[in-house]
């Protein structure tokens, strides 16, 4: 009797154990057609050596996700790469879902762009004036909640695109108060804050 029950409870751990491995096996698996996306953001999300193509690496899903449904039902357009909406476009529900928890678990990386301390500087009075409300360091702990994506650690191109794009309207501002402080800029106030957000070191 009792050697049944142990034997028994030995074929019980087992399952567990074959269920954690399955489990664990999906979890890092690429989703499919991944290779599509990583011709442009790069295997790492850093999109190295496209300086339109923003990092997506370590960025909260959630946010990845409303990007993504913002290019699918053209609230965002890209002037740019129109590839870029050609390669979202048929993407189901579950892809998207699955694509975004793939990059957001990645690390971030820093651009290493070059930065001007006094500008940072600037940029830095403007960014907690206007926009910190939203936009939160992607090291903090409410970056998920945050309702803007997180801007520091980001590439100077593609902030400067996608700032000329809310400004021209290819881009719909989702919240109207960021569209409120958005026509409060200026090009050097853009140029101060694409500056602040370079200072950004993800080992700080
Ligand atoms: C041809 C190059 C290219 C391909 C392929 C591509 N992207 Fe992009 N991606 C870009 C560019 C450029 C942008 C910025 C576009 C814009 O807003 O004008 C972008 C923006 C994004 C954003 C928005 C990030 C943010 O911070 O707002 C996400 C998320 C994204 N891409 C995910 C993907 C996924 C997932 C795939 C694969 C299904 C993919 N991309 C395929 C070039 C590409
Ligand atoms: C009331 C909240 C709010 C404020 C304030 C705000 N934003 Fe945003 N921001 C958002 C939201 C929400 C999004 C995502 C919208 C979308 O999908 O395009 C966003 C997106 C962005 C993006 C695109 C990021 C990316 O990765 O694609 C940039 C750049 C940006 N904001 C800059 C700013 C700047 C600069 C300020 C201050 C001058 C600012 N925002 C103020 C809520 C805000």
């Amino acid at each position: 009797m009792a050697v049944v029950n142990r034997s028994g409870s030995f074929r019980a751990q087992r399952g567990k154990l074959l269920l954690l491995v399955l489990a664990a096996a999906f979890a890092n698996a690429e989703p499919a057609n991944i290779q599509v996306c990583a011709a442009c953001h790069g295997e790492d999300g850093a999109g190295v050596g496209h300086d339109y193509v923003p990092i997506i690496a370590g960025t909260p899903a959630a946010h990845l996700e409303e990007a993504l449904y913002a290019y699918k039902d053209g609230a965002r357009k890209c002037i740019g790469v129109p590839v870029m909406c050609d390669a979202i476009a048929p993407l189901s529900d579950d892809d998207i879902v699955e694509m975004a928890d793939y990059y957001a678990a990645m690390p971030r990386l820093s651009t290493d762009e070059e930065f001007d301390r006094q500008l940072a500087a600037v940029g830095k009075i403007i960014h907690d004036d206007l926009c910190a409300q939203c936009h939160v360091l992607p090291t903090d702990e409410n970056v998920e909640d945050a309702l803007g994506i997180p801007l520091n650690g980001q590439k100077g191109a593609y902030l400067r695109l996608a700032l000329g794009a809310y400004l021209t309207g290819d881009r719909e501002t989702l919240v109207p108060i960021m569209s409120d402080k958005l026509r409060l800029l200026d090009q050097d106030k853009i140029e101060a804050l694409v500056h602040y957000y370079a200072s950004w070191d993800p080992e700080s």
